[in-house]
């Protein structure tokens, strides 16, 4: 069977389910690489199926020997034109890898904002799992949430708050460079970003598993965050996702306290930006990227998630290099966020057009590998096998 790279826009389609078994194995290759660290030994991952979260994955399993458990919403295969996500096939292939190694694995492909996925997980960790949770990683992105209580759908937009933002923007699709006009978001649209991918039900998660009494003493949880600098303010940390985040900081407190009794933490992390397929449709943020990109990976500090997380998860959760702010969030942004790089990325952004966008003088290149290494193209090392529909539909999530 042939796997076609297909795109609308800046969403990526077309998925190579052996390039994603390639990809999933060049990370464990990697974490495996730098070697063994004392870490938790039972890990609950929501939202483990691509980027941050199956980073976190890889490397808490075959970094610290973790058993896993998975949550996420992903697609399988239906017929050679529909061969459903790369989550789907990320999650097959760390499960695979995982067993190999005598670790549990386990992963629930289901609506992590509803009540009945919470108590399924809770259920499993009590029949099977073979002990308590002592992290918890919520690495979730979305665009929609049902309303666990009501029903309703609900939207987040990423939009920028009481001003017109206008900036370059990149259709990796047409291969356009064009100046985008984001237009402010309502009052309701704010408050709908804030309950799709604000804090609560990341709290929710903490507050059932406590109550179940799953979780370890000296639990910690961890939520992936971004801050970014004057150069992507505007549309991101002034923007609705900017108000998200804060509230993922103001849950943070109410699960610190949640926590106490059993001496369990409760950490915002503040990870740099990476190319994922949520934030390939952040506006603007493809171009900060390749500036930004182009700088790091000359200075020799341009990392993907799993060298992000790797060492995030080593050197700063589990080592003794971690750096807080005041609001006692971990800042592995740090080397993002210096102020040399930035002003060198900002420098650069500003000679960034139409005639040179994709050239060697921005890192899109690096982008680009790095955007079709999501769907499973372009992965080094890969080798092609012969399957069949039917082969992807037996594989076992
Ligand atoms: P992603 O889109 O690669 O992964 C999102 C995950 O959430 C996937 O596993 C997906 O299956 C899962 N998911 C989505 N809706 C779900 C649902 N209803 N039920 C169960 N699972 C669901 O996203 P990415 O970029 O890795 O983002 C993860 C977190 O990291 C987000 O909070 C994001 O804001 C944060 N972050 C991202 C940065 C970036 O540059 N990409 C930078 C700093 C933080």
């Amino acid at each position: 069977m042939k796997f076609e790279h297909k795109m609308r826009g800046n969403v990526s389609f077309g998925v190579n389910p052996i390039g994603c078994k390639q990809d999933v194995l060049n990370q464990i290759d990697y974490v495996k690489e730098q070697g063994h660290y004392e870490g938790p030994k039972k890990v609950l991952i929501i939202g483990a199926s691509s980027s941050y979260g199956l980073a976190s994955r890889i490397n808490l399993a075959f970094g610290a020997g973790a058993d896993t458990i998975g949550v996420s919403f992903e697609k399988g295969p239906k017929s050679e034109r529909n061969l459903g996500s790369a989550g789907w096939y990320n999650n097959i292939y760390f499960k695979q890898a995982a067993e190999k190694e005598g670790l549990i694995a386990k992963n629930f492909v289901q609506d992590a904002f509803s009540h009945q996925t919470k108590q399924d997980v809770i259920d499993y960790i009590k029949a099977e799992f073979g002990g308590k949770i002592d992290l918890v990683v919520y690495s979730l992105a979305s665009g929609i949430r049902i309303n666990p209580e009501t029903g309703e759908r609900i939207n987040s937009v990423i939009k920028s708050i009481g001003q017109n933002v206008v900036g370059p923007n990149v259709n990796i699709e047409k291969q356009e460079f064009y100046e985008q006009v984001l237009e402010p978001a309502t009052e309701e649209e704010i408050a709908d970003t804030v309950n799709v991918m604000g804090g609560e039900d990341w709290l929710f998660w903490m507050q059932a598993l406590k109550e179940a009494d799953v979780l370890a003493d000296g639990v910690q949880t961890t939520n992936y965050s971004y801050l970014g600098s004057d150069l992507n303010k505007p549309y991101y940390g002034d923007g609705t996702l900017g108000r998200a985040k804060a509230d993922c900081d103001e849950k943070a407190v109410h699960i610190n306290d949640l926590l106490t009794d059993i001496n369990g933490k409760a950490t915002v992390i503040v990870a740099t930006a990476v190319t994922t397929k949520a934030s390939s449709v952040i506006p603007f943020f493809p171009v900060y990227c390749m500036g930004l990109y182009r700088v790091m990976a000359d200075n020799g500090t341009h990392e993907t998630p799993i060298m992000h997380i790797d060492r995030t998860f080593r050197d700063m959760v589990y080592g003794d290099k971690a750096e807080y702010d005041e609001l006692g969030r971990l800042r592995p942004d740090s080397w993002e966020l210096d102020p040399e790089v930035q002003a060198q990325t900002e420098a650069l952004i500003k000679e960034i057009n139409e005639g040179n966008f994709n050239s060697d003088k921005t890192g899109y290149s690096i982008f680009m590998k790095e955007f079709m290494n999501l769907s499973g193209f372009d992965v080094d090392g890969y080798v092609e096998e012969a399957v069949t529909i039917d082969d992807l539909k037996a594989l076992e999530f």
